[in-house]
């Protein structure tokens, strides 16, 4: 019922606020560890940026200080119980909690001090926290979504934060999993235009894959950024500056270069075989494409296989003009 979410909302909120003091402590690790990262005052602020610290039991002790029940906690993946015994599941951690566009605190996302596994923890789901539903960052980026009519889409916390600190405003992130249905349905509230900024590594890639194909059903406009140097956003832009992203914004891949780059990473284009298996699987793009597009990509590919138009043209119309 909402009454009972209102609860769970509330305990949130009570666990974000414990955390947000707990790094404004004196000597904090957690703040070390994000002024080392070069994020700002002003930034631990505008995001709630909290700390976790190394005991069993400190968020435990404080809301069940405030008379909040066991089972709640659990039920929002707070603590967990073990020998009979409950004890705090975020530990030696950074909190960055996560706000949804109504202003609630649905989940967190922890990351550990230094090195450690897993890196990340969040938040598991619950009555009020489904994470295919929501995006980082959003309750705050909405606005400048809609102003710049589009958002930077990328992975990790970190990299929503680092954006946003250094003038990338209108960012998100789909907390850790590839991006779903129904978060594209939610960008489609603020904008029709992505951009995928996501890690340069192969998964990065492969997430990015994955979300165009989701973002062109749900008929956004879907473009492909990859960070040059470093391995995602919040180094990139760490490195080398507001400017230099725009730059690699501007230069974001349109939805049929990059599947067609991405395919035909696969093949030798020196070995014939290879090039004609890799024509295949373009042709293959081509027909899932609307026809004008198809027929624009049908001229790029034939210039860079080095194959006449017309044999594209009749492998792309396929066998069904007996
Ligand atoms: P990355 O491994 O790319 O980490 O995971 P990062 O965001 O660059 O972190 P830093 O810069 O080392 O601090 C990207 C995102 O995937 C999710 C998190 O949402 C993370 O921000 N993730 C990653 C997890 O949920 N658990 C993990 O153990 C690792
Ligand atoms: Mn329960
Ligand atoms: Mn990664
Ligand atoms: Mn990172
Ligand atoms: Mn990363």
């Amino acid at each position: 019922s909402n009454k009972d979410k209102d609860e769970l909302y509330e305990i949130n909120r009570q666990a974000a606020r414990f955390f947000f003091k707990a790094l404004r402590q004196q000597a904090n690790p957690g703040y070390t560890y994000m002024k080392r990262r070069g994020i700002s005052e002003e930034i631990l602020n505008k995001f709630g940026i909290g700390y976790a610290d190394e005991k069993w039991d400190s968020l435990y002790g404080f809301l069940r200080g405030k008379g909040i029940s066991e089972e709640k906690m659990l039920d929002l993946g707070l603590i967990s119980k073990s020998n009979g015994r409950y004890f705090d599941k975020f530990r030696n951690r950074v909190i960055f909690p996560i706000i949804n566009t109504g202003g609630k605190v649905i989940g967190f996302g922890g990351r550990i001090i230094g090195e450690g596994e897993p890196k990340y923890l969040n938040s598991q789901e619950s009555n009020i926290f489904k994470k295919k539903y929501n995006l980082y960052g959003l309750n705050l980026a909405g606005g400048d979504v809609r102003k710049e009519d589009s958002i930077i889409l990328v992975e990790g916390y970190m990299d929503v934060v680092s954006l946003y600190q250094n003038g990338v405003r209108n960012v998100s992130a789909s907390l850790g999993t590839a991006l779903t249905e129904n978060q594209a349905r939610l960008i489609k509230r603020y904008t029709k235009n992505v951009i995928l900024s996501y890690d340069a590594d192969n998964a990065g890639q492969s997430a990015a894959m994955r979300g165009l194909d989701i973002l062109y059903k749900e008929s956004c406009r879907a473009r492909v950024l990859k960070v040059t140097e470093g391995k995602d956003p919040d180094e990139f832009i760490k490195k080398n500056g507001r400017k230099a992203f725009i730059r690699l914004i501007d230069n974001a891949q349109p939805y049929g270069d990059f599947k067609l780059d991405f395919a035909k990473a696969k093949y030798d284009m020196n070995d014939q075989q290879q090039r004609i298996d890799y024509i295949g699987e373009a042709v293959d793009i081509l027909k899932s494409m609307k026809p004008v597009e198809a027929d624009i990509y049908i001229k790029k590919l034939a210039e860079d296989t080095g194959v006449s138009e017309g044999a594209i043209r009749f492998e792309y119309l396929g066998n069904n003009s007996q």
